[in-house]
């Protein structure tokens, strides 16, 4: 059998071929833009970059209570779908191929971006720390969700998917890291809750199932993925009870067939010791679909990633940001640093 290599084609689901295996992952740009609206520089801006196997858009709100910082993009809205359908089809005219990547903030928030509503998460856990980008605003306590609220926040998510649908991305990925809402119900440190929705790896993994099963009554399960972070590294602390938890969901995850599982964490090549190695190794172990890795890859580190099987494809942040050009440097050879 022939190695894969990155410039291999990768079927991602039964409807969706990507034309080589390197991604470019999300990257908020918070450019000045008002209620949400997506400018229209995005079109220009992700069609050049349509070489690559998928694009991923930044951190998209899925109401607009999900805002965490100033300038964050929305989907809810006639308008912002509308805007949305342009730049889709630019890519598409080049060949790409594009997921939104939806969000809800939880805690990682304030309420000068909440018209001066309390940020909400699964418990009232603080979050400590300056908001980047802000003029001296500190983060505070949450409030802590009501079970109602939670089955709201199911359906914003599966509304702002079918809405993704309709503006014409091939397919959605739950930002599910990052110390973000799906991220704190999974985590201890944030999910102190004692009803369906904390306490064992099933009730901190109910949320995002949920989420996931109502998206699936609309959207085929291969147009869907999902960014984890196992290592808990940005906006919590991990805590001994965390892999367990990501074991669980993992298996469960693996049941309902999704298009990919993308990594969450600065540098790969950090490993920890309460996952037994790194996040990817810990991904693969636990879960048999489609891995995106991530983090500090290089093109070579990600040819190796892709050869020992640690992951199917490779998704570039930083490098995407400052070379719209690199798959064309990849493949050339050219200098990437
Ligand atoms: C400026 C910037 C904005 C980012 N925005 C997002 C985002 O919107 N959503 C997300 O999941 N990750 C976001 N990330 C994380 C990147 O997707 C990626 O995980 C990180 O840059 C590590 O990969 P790299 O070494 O290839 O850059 C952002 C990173 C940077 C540097």
């Amino acid at each position: 059998m022939s190695v894969p290599d990155l410039f291999c084609p990768y079927p991602l689901s039964d409807r969706l071929t990507l034309k080589n295996r390197i991604v470019m992952a999300p990257l908020m740009r918070l450019t000045l833009c008002e209620n949400g609206m997506p400018a229209q520089d995005l079109a220009q801006y992700y069609s050049d970059r349509a070489d690559a196997g998928l694009l991923i858009t930044e951190v998209v709100m899925i109401s607009p209570q999900a805002r965490g910082y100033a300038n964050n993009l929305g989907i809810y809205s006639d308008s912002q779908i509308t805007r949305w359908k342009e730049i889709t089809d630019a890519v598409h005219r080049r060949d790409g191929k594009i997921f939104i990547q939806l969000w809800h903030p939880g805690r990682v928030s304030h309420p000068n971006f909440l018209n001066g509503a309390q940020p909400v998460a699964p418990s009232a856990v603080p979050l400590t720390g300056e908001v980047p980008w802000a003029d001296n605003l500190r983060y505070g306590m949450p409030r802590a969700l009501q079970v109602p609220e939670i089955k709201a926040i199911v359906q914003h998510f599966s509304r702002a998917a079918a809405n993704a649908m309709q503006a014409g991305f091939d397919g959605v990925e739950l930002h599910g890291g990052n110390g973000y809402l799906i991220d704190e119900f999974l985590h201890q440190e944030t999910n102190l809750r004692e009803d369906e929705y904390g306490g064992n790896p099933a009730n901190k993994a109910r949320f995002v199932l949920e989420v996931i099963d109502s998206l699936s009554q609309n959207i085929d399960p291969g147009s869907i993925g999902i960014r984890l972070a196992p290592a808990a590294y940005l906006n919590m602390t991990p805590r001994p009870e965390d892999p367990i938890t990501f074991m669980h969901l993992l298996k469960e995850l693996e049941k309902r067939r999704l298009a990919y599982i993308h990594e969450s964490i600065d540098d790969d090549s950090r490993s920890f010791d309460y996952l037994n190695g790194r996040v990817s190794e810990f991904l693969r172990r636990n879960y048999r679909g489609t891995i995106i890795g991530n983090g500090g890859f290089t093109p070579e580190l990600a040819r190796r990633a892709i050869k020992n099987g640690n992951c199917d494809l490779v998704s570039f942040g930083r490098l995407f940001a400052t070379y719209p050009d690199l798959v064309e440097r990849i493949r050339t050879n050219q200098p990437t640093h």
